[in-house]
């Protein structure tokens, strides 16, 4: 009897050995084995900014991998981080999807969730933040998009892969507590979602392959957090196929001709089991059968332009208004001369496999913001805009700028400084850029700047003789139309820093760490972005959590209760000021003594509250019990220490608008036991 969907009714059951093992093993760079067409075709695709899909074509008689241009370019995770903004995410997700669909795709190899732990890390752009709540909350909704389209994803690259820098074999060193604490916490709140797969990462962690790392792959993922999806290795992570699976490894990727005769020649030496290879396989039958089963209800909601408008809200959301002296923006007349400098113009993203370009035509921004300010403006634009520097600094340019009123200056990074495969060298932009900017600022006091990187930069050279900043991040393909409504106050900038921006790399966290050649000790512990700067009290440039508007809100009225689970935050906001804004509550909580040493405070709750002028709104955010526990290495789990915390509410880290106390203490002898919060630590 076969049910519908033919592929419901195999099971590992019915394939011989050798089809097992196969199926373990990916067809070619994209696609999984069909076993003789016994199984569907099956592709995977990356993202995470966009579908990034491949075809092989012949060049000069040989077979050629091309990039098919024909997809939207969101912005970078990093810039969609900086909206807070779940019901976002959930968007683009569902976006992403639907092109997923329409290609033929079957999982989007994302999101990544890996910590910013230095602003170094070629990939920050591809990742959400410094702070794994605000990662593992936006993730967990961009998969729920995806995933509502019967599209895959791939949560990934666990675990803590926070460099690029010879990624394939420097091992990630560190403590149980800073790997529960820190860099595991976004990958269990975004596996809430059930994403279907979960891709490990190219390092070693504590000496271990995570490919080959039992504890993250068995007993953290499965046991601990319940994971019940494919694991895939990421792309020629695995060395030793054998005991990659035997670790919990369901699917190496991409096809290696060794891996079959790796994982037979362990099985005929009985170091594999023909239950683990079954395991595996049949993790891999569900995800194809669930395919099978759904791909032709498959339905596509977006269009091309509604995709496009929602890479442009994405940036309208996420750029991050990090300084407006004397309320320089929006701009509303004058003369405007619009200049920057970007070796290849603006960047819709960083550069690796999460690289899309896009096909469509930005305007130029000078353009944008003409059409929008309209007659009382007159926009002139530079000839040096997005050229090299040697025009920048150029005679006429600072002739031009003398006599404008306002001089909008976009600077960029490139996708070759910010990309996959390699960290930056150093954080600052590039010095012609610099160069050109103070420039600038002599002959002209009104000195806006936008900032087109993917990552936290260096303003030090800077910040303090410029008037405005507006960090855009990479954009995407609606990275110039935001920014012209995001300037002219068509758009109220409402997004805020998912990751600090520091006063110089020196004052990182990892700056001071001495590391060897293979080895990247991860001795900064637990504090890690703004944990790092406040535990330290290090001054930064920009605190985490930082953004500006076009209005000012106000908070009042905090109130905390006691739930049995935890406890319920309350609080008003209001938008005091005369236009409509947004404004993104923060709520962290700090342990006021603790045994072991802890964050001066965490983020544990947010809300973006969109609010008419003069408007209020009442917030509530409840907040588990693990919101106030730490990971106790002595009991290997999540613990709640009776005694006083404090609610710390505001519109930044840095900026605390309500404190309140709330004391948490068990009945006598019960913490020995019930605050012990077990498996997952809910
Ligand atoms: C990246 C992954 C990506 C894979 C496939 C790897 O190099 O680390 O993020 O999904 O390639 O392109």
């Amino acid at each position: 009897m076969k049910k519908k969907g033919v592929f419901s009714m195999i099971s590992v059951k019915d394939l011989t050995l050798e089809e097992k093992i196969t199926l373990l093993c990916g067809r070619d760079h994209w696609h999984l084995d069909t076993l003789s067409g016994k199984l569907p075709e099956f592709t995977v695709a990356d993202g995470p900014m966009g579908l990034r899909h491949q075809q092989i074509v012949e060049r000069d008689g040989k077979p050629v991998r091309v990039t098919i241009n024909d997809t939207t370019a969101m912005p970078a995770t990093a810039t969609l981080a900086s909206s807070w903004d779940p019901e976002l995410a959930k968007e683009v997700g569902a976006a992403i999807a639907d092109e997923c669909i329409i290609h033929g795709m079957d999982v989007l190899l994302a999101p990544g969730v890996n910590i910013k732990r230095s602003p170094l890390c070629g990939r920050n752009f591809e990742y959400y933040s410094e702070d794994p709540y605000l990662a593992g909350t936006m993730a967990r909704s961009y998969i729920m998009g995806v995933q509502s389209k019967g599209i895959g994803t791939s949560l990934k690259h666990f675990a803590a892969n926070n460099s690029e820098n010879d990624r394939h074999h420097q091992t990630s060193e560190l403590d149980e507590r800073t790997l529960r604490e820190i860099y595991t916490p976004a990958f269990e709140i975004a596996l809430e979602a059930e994403p279907w797969t979960v891709m490990c990462s190219y390092n070693p962690v504590n000496g271990i392959y995570a490919s080959e790392n039992p504890y993250l792959l068995t007993t953290l993922l499965r046991d601990k957090f319940g994971f019940e999806g494919v694991v895939v290795s990421d792309w020629c992570a695995v060395k030793e196929s054998a005991r990659a699976v035997k670790a919990g490894l369901d699917l190496e990727m991409p096809f290696r001709p060794e891996a079959y005769e790796e994982i037979l020649a362990a099985y005929k030496a009985g170091y594999l089991t023909e239950a683990e290879i079954d395991r595996a396989a049949e993790r891999i039958l569900k995800m194809i059968e669930k395919v099978a089963l759904t791909k032709d209800k498959r339905v596509v909601s977006t269009t091309p332009e509604s995709r496009h408008a929602t890479a442009v809200r994405c940036v309208e959301e996420g750029a991050v208004l990090l300084k407006n002296e004397g309320n320089i923006l929006p701009l509303k007349s004058g003369r405007i001369l619009v200049a920057g400098f970007g070796k290849r113009g603006v960047p819709s993203g960083g550069g690796g496999s999460s690289r899309i370009v896009s096909e469509y035509k930005q305007p130029k921004l000078s353009e944008a913001l003409a059409a929008l300010l309209g007659e009382g403006a007159e926009v002139i634009e530079d000839a040096a805009l997005y050229l090299a520097n040697k025009q920048v600094g150029a005679t006429a340019t600072l002739n031009a700028a003398y006599s404008a009123d306002t001089v909008v200056f976009s600077i960029a990074n490139d996708d070759i400084v910010e990309a996959e495969s390699w960290n930056r060298k150093d954080i600052r932009l590039p010095r012609e850029a610099e160069n050109a900017l103070v420039e600038l600022t002599r002959v002209n006091d009104n000195v806006v700047v936008v900032l087109h990187t993917g990552s936290a930069v260096d303003v030090s050279r800077f910040a303090d003789k410029v008037k405005a900043i507006l960090y855009v991040g990479f954009g995407g393909e609606g990275a110039t139309e935001a920014t012209a409504r995001l300037l002219t106050g068509a758009v109220n900038p409402s997004g805020k820093l998912a990751e600090t921006f520091p006063t110089s790399l020196a004052d990182t966290p990892t700056a001071a760490i001495r590391t060897d050649a293979f080895t990247d000790r991860y001795e900064e512990g637990v504090f890690v972005g703004y944990r790092y700067y406040e535990k330290w009290e290090k001054a930064v440039a920009f605190p985490f959590g930082h953004g500006l508007s076009y209005t000012a809100f106000e908070y009042s009225d905090l109130t905390i209760t006691r739930a049995d689970d935890g406890a319920v935050i309350e609080f008003t906001v209001t938008n005091t000021g005369d236009v409509e804004g947004k404004e993104i509550a923060e709520v962290y909580v700090r342990d006021v003594f603790s045994a072991v040493s802890r964050p001066v405070k965490e983020l544990k709750g947010y809300e973006k509250v969109s609010l008419m002028p003069k408007e209020s709104k009442r917030v509530s955010i409840s907040l588990p019990k693990r919101a106030f526990s730490y990971y106790n290495t002595v009991l290997g789990e999540w613990y709640l220490e009776d005694g006083a915390f404090e609610i710390h509410v505001g519109a930044s880290s840095a900026d605390i608008r309500l404190v309140g106390k709330i004391d948490i203490r068990t009945p006598k002898y019960e913490h020995y036991s019930s605050t012990v919060l077990g498996e997952g630590g809910k």
